[in-house]
């Protein structure tokens, strides 16, 4: 039997993520949304396209949390997105309130599901989900750095003219304007990218990417990115269906790890089966601990907004 992969929101991260899985086949799927028609309109024309995909995924669209019930993962995109000038973290309240729901949905329907929170702020969104659903920390996690680092690798590969598959780079942190990229783990085919690119270069490869979000936000008007963000997902429903164990950049909640203690933030973890298996530890310069705790009291300042 296949996997069952629930997705709360069907929107543009979550209709492009329900694409890619249905067109993949991995898992069957749910697309819930308050909207009343719309998830299941999407649903039906994803449906009529499996033939074409030669694809044996089910998916259904739905209004109601009873058709989720049993899924192994659960994706939460419900929320608003941002518009031009806004930054993640004036979804704050509007989105908390959201999630609340719906994690607490998840939490009576799907008691053994993996939670990937793509909802922005993403990192509080996750330590909320968390919260509300009561699962182990281990099965609740937020999708923030694979995006940063996917756009960060796009960059450079165009500045090198390389295949970006060949570039791998590491972006920790929270998914804010304090995101933490390592350009020291960032490499092109194993080349630190300092032996192939000035310093200045380097820098502005790494602001370009901190502002990807809000560069996306400008263009389009209305709404946010969907496409880098729904492969970003679908990374990770991957590493998790197939027991992958990919080391991925994702909000995991620390206790202890990197000095840090009931905050949810970017960092390198194991992907697999269980969800996040092992958050795994770098050692920082002077320089990276700096900005990894600017970034944590960026995070740590919203989570306490909320009370928690
Ligand atoms: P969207 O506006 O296209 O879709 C959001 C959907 O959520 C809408 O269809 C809406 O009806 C639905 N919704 C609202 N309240 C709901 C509820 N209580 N239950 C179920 N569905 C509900 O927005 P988009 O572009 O899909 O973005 C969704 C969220 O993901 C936003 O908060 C955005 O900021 C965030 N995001 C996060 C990224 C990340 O890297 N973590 C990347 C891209 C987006
Ligand atoms: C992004 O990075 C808005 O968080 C979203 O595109």
């Amino acid at each position: 039997m296949k996997k069952k992969v629930s997705i709360i929101g069907a929107g543009n991260v979550g209709a492009t993520t329900a694409q890619l899985v249905v067109h993949s086949g991995i898992a069957d799927v749910v697309l819930l949304d308050i909207v009343e028609g719309m998830p299941q309109g999407k649903a039906l024309d994803l449906a009529e396209a499996c033939p074409l995909w030669d694809s044996t995924s089910k998916i259904k669209g739905t209004n109601s949390y009873s058709d989720t019930a049993g899924s192994d993962i659960v994706v939460i995109t419900a929320g608003l997105a941002r518009k031009p000038g806004m930054s993640r973290s004036d979804l704050l309240h509007a989105n908390a309130d959201i999630v609340i729901a719906a994690s607490a949905e998840i939490a009576k329907t799907s008691p053994d599901a993996v939670v990937i929170v793509v909802t922005n702020p993403m990192d509080v969104m996750a330590q909320l989900a968390w919260k509300t659903t009561g699962f182990s920390c281990r099965h609740v996690m937020g999708m923030g750095g694979i995006l940063d680092a996917s756009r960060l690798r796009a960059f450079i590969s165009w500045e090198l003219d390389v295949s970006p598959e060949d570039v791998e780079a590491l972006v920790l942190g929270g998914h804010g304007d304090d995101m933490v990229p390592l350009h020291r783990f960032t490499t092109v085919k194993g080349i630190p990218l300092t032996e192939l690119l000035s310093k200045k270069k380097i820098n502005q490869l790494i602001e370009r990417a901190r502002n990807g979000g809000a560069e996306i936000v400008s263009l389009l008007k209305s709404g946010s990115a969907y496409y880098a963000p729904a492969a970003s997902t679908f990374k990770m429903i991957k590493a998790i269906i197939f027991d992958e164990k990919r080391l991925i950049p994702c909000a995991a909640y620390l206790n202890g790890e990197y000095s840090m203690k009931d905050v949810y933030m970017g960092v390198p973890v194991v992907l697999g089966k269980e969800g996040v298996e092992k958050v795994v530890e770098v050692k920082f310069t002077r320089e990276e601990k700096i900005q990894f705790k600017k970034s944590y009291a960026s995070v740590k300042k919203l989570v306490k907004q909320l009370g928690m």
